[in-house]
């Protein structure tokens, strides 16, 4: 085969474009702006794998612009951004960044958990604002983790790296997944599997660590608010549509929950208006893998799955 060309989609650490140079003649957009459709088709019109980011859409169209493509190297876990059986119908391979932004992204939901409960946002938008103020007995009072129930939806990878740090802050964990993870597992993290109505009825928390698909859309709607303690808070690190977003604002304003913290949005980069102006909600943009190292590792980790294609190896994390 002639040198393969790898095309990015979007500026990614130089780690990884390094490593591709060894297998191919790499291209690669190098600024944090969008690229724009024209140049980014006249590229994929030779491309034999493409390396994507989230903000990509891969979908017919895109699939149609390439039509040399071999695989799609998402640089993320998520690829609910690449229709994965237009890709598959068509023979490309898809793979993603599964594992390395794992303790990052728990990280962040545990930050969340500690924001929303005790109000850190909130303080620190009293003290920007140059209001005056003075400690108080009963200024700002949150709420403590030590002894509340932490309700994890998705108890894949993330969400049992989110479950060890809040056993660490004195939780306990329900968890509500597919199928349950091991007896090990549970034993290590003393989690109970139950069902979502149980979760969601009991929690003092809820963190959202599932992917998003057809079966998660909305999932978390009025009615599953409705369910929710009106002391709960609620944490989404996963992807925007699972919640219901004007259903939230309506539970965060009515009191039918006390609380969220959101690092994804339903309509990304957009925010539901009803949100910014709320006390009670938590909002950062989509950092949950955004440290150095992780993005970094994520960046190495779709080279490798481009490298391993075309050298014969194989995907290390390819999408089944
Ligand atoms: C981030 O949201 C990811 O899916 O990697």
């Amino acid at each position: 085969m002639t040198t393969p060309k790898i095309v990015v989609t979007g500026r990614i650490p130089e780690p990884g474009i390094d490593l591709m140079k060894e297998v191919g003649e790499v291209w690669a957009w190098t600024h944090d702006d969008p690229i724009p459709h024209d140049i980014r088709n006249e590229q994929l019109a030779s491309a034999d794998a493409v390396v994507t980011i989230l903000t990509d859409t891969v979908d017919e169209a895109f699939l149609d612009a390439a039509p040399n493509l071999k695989i799609v190297a998402n640089v993320a876990v998520g690829y609910n951004n690449i229709n994965v059986p237009a890709c598959h119908a068509r023979g490309v391979t898809v793979t993603n960044t599964p594992g390395v932004l794992t303790d990052a992204t728990a990280d962040l939901a545990m930050g969340l958990i500690l924001m929303a409960t005790r109000r850190l946002g909130e303080g620190e938008r009293l003290i920007r604002s140059g209001a005056p103020w003075k400690w108080g007995m009963f200024m700002m009072l949150g709420t403590g983790l030590q002894g509340r129930q932490l309700g994890i939806v998705g108890m894949g990878g993330i969400g049992q790296a989110l479950a060890q740090r809040a056993r660490a802050f004195g939780m306990s964990i329900v968890y509500h997944n597919r199928s349950a993870v091991s007896a090990d597992i549970e034993d290590a993290l003393s989690a109970r599997r139950c069902d979502l109505e149980e979760l969601l009825a009991t929690s003092d928390v809820v963190s959202l660590n599932c992917p998003y698909s057809q079966e998660t859309h909305h999932l978390i709607d009025a009615q599953a608010l409705s369910t929710m303690r009106d002391d709960a808070v609620l944490i989404n690190t996963a992807r925007g549509p699972i919640v219901d977003e004007s259903a939230l604002v309506d539970a965060l304003v009515s009191g039918g929950i006390s609380a969220a913290a959101l690092d994804v949005f339903e309509h990304e980069p957009e925010v539901h208006p009803g949100l910014l102006d709320l006390d009670n909600v938590v909002l950062v943009p989509h950092l949950g893998s955004a440290t150095i190292e992780t993005r970094t590792a994520m960046a190495t980790l779709a080279a490798q799955n481009v490298v391993g294609y075309f050298d014969g190896s194989g995907p290390v994390t390819p999408v089944t």
